[in-house]
């Protein structure tokens, strides 16, 4: 069974219907892509799955609930954590506090408990930062967990990033463009990363636009034109669907052309 799914999804907005008829099927403890040339409405799919968005048409459902109406943060506690296609982290702030950020809804301490720093608070702190360290190590950021975010190379910030989503405790982590900008070493970093996400049972959904990095790491790939996806399955049948093919080389981007 699929962990989400979703079911005739239709978004507009005002006269621009971005999204009709969308069904798809995002199991779990596997990485599946969302592909499909800019403005596709790949992104949209995102902000409607977290609950930033409301479908204008059609459902969604994760482990057999439906998220209609359902709050982002509740989205969050149900399991789904996501990432920006723009880097949102505090600068200023620690790698350990960026990452503690993202726990904060889970600690069920009172105010009162941390206004005096009742040991319940003081427990809760440390539980919560030390999961935050491991969490920062599985990224391989535990030696910088002190210093400011500021100070990490791009590549480096997307992994904090990665942490961050983790720490809400997530079973299906969405990451969008989580490679766009990196070089190819960084890439590979990351590639192997999300291996381990979700050969430790995480199921990751993920948009991106580098085909390689799609082909050779995702283990189901669905593709969106026009806000309709026209192929879905194995990497091997999407790279030689012909309507996949038309959808890309149509475009005339040269940068998106399969590999
Ligand atoms: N909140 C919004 N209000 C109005 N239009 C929007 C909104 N969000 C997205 N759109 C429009 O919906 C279309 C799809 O946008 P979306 O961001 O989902 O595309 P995308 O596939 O993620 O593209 P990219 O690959 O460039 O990130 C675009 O035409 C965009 O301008
Ligand atoms: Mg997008």
């Amino acid at each position: 069974m699929s962990m989400l799914s979703s079911r005739g999804l239709g978004k507009h907005f005002g006269g621009l219907q971005v999204l009709h008829d969308v069904n798809l099927e995002v199991p779990g403890g596997a990485i599946f892509a969302l592909i499909g040339p800019n403005g596709a409405g790949k992104t949209t799919v995102f902000n409607l799955v977290t609950g930033l968005l409301r479908p204008s048409a059609g459902a969604i459902s994760f482990e057999g609930q439906d998220l209609a109406g359902i709050a982002p943060h509740r989205i969050t506690r149900l399991g789904i954590a996501r990432t920006f296609q723009n880097i949102r982290l505090f600068p200023d702030m620690t790698l350990l506090q960026n990452v503690m950020v993202g726990r904060h809804h889970l600690t069920n301490y009172s105010g009162i408990a941390a206004l005096f720093a009742l040991p319940s608070f003081r427990e809760a702190e440390r539980r919560s930062r030390e999961r935050a360290l491991e969490l920062l190590s599985w990224v391989k950021l535990d030696h910088k967990a002190e210093s400011t975010a500021d100070n990490l190379s791009y590549g480096e910030q997307r992994k904090l990033e990665f942490a961050r989503a983790l720490a809400t405790e997530p079973k299906l982590l969405l990451l969008d463009e989580p490679v766009a900008g990196m070089n190819s070493t960084e890439k590979a970093v990351l590639m192997e990363e999300i291996r381990n996400i979700r050969d430790r049972g995480y199921g990751v959904f993920l948009i991106e636009h580098d085909m390689r990095f799609v082909m050779n790491l995702c283990d189901r790939v669905a593709v969106l034109n026009f806000g309709r996806i026209i192929a879905e399955g194995a990497p091997e049948e999407i790279r030689n669907n012909p309507e996949v093919i038309e959808a890309y080389l149509g475009r005339g981007d040269e940068a998106e052309v399969l590999p």
